[in-house]
């Protein structure tokens, strides 16, 4: 799919349908994060798949009851790694690169998504320490983002957005 095509199509899906998704797309897209950016290419952060029932129901709760989140056959987690991006970039790389790498990471992952036929939508409310138990994720990382994937269970709704003008700043 032509990537500006794929940027209208994704939209954020809060229904998924029981069809599983497929194991030759999800290594498709954990491959295409693989080619993410990331600070010094140190890539600072890590990704756990959840696709048992019983950890995403407790990740549902970790997340304030988002019960959309157990709909999903697959669920990743993206946590950033913070010592891996302070060995080279100390305080910054800690509190920030790491961050952004497993966010630049969770982008290129919905995108993929929508290239394969797939929906998913961006989780970033919950308990952190509620998300590392639920998964047993070492206390060292830090959950950023979930992203929930499968087949879309309704139709996407496009949203609004704030018009160029107010958003971009000519100096
Ligand atoms: C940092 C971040 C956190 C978000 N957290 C949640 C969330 O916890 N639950 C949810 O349903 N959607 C969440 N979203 C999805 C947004 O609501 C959605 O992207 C936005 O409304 C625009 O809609 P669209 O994705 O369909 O374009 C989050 C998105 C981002 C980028």
């Amino acid at each position: 799919m032509d990537f500006f095509k794929i940027v209208e199509e994704r939209h954020s899906m809060r229904a998924f349908a029981s069809k599983a998704v497929e194991e030759e797309k999800l290594n498709r897209i954990l491959e295409i994060v693989n080619r993410a950016p990331s600070a010094g290419n140190l890539q600072g952060y890590e990704i756990f798949v959840v696709r048992q029932a019983e950890q995403k129901q407790a990740l549902v709760e970790a997340a304030y009851d988002q019960q959309f989140i157990a709909e999903a056959p697959v669920v990743l987690i993206f946590c950033a790694n913070p010592s891996r991006s302070a060995v080279r970039y100390r305080e910054r790389g800690e509190s920030l690169y790491s961050v952004q790498d497993a966010t630049i990471a969770c982008t290129y992952a919905m995108l993929a998504a929508t290239a394969l036929g797939l929906s998913s939508v961006w989780v970033g409310a919950f308990d952190e320490q509620a998300v590392r138990q639920a998964v047993d994720i070492p206390a060292d990382l830090v959950p950023v983002a979930m992203l929930p994937i499968g087949y879309a269970g309704k139709s996407p709704r496009r949203t609004s957005r704030r018009p160029l003008q107010d958003i971009v700043h000519e100096r």
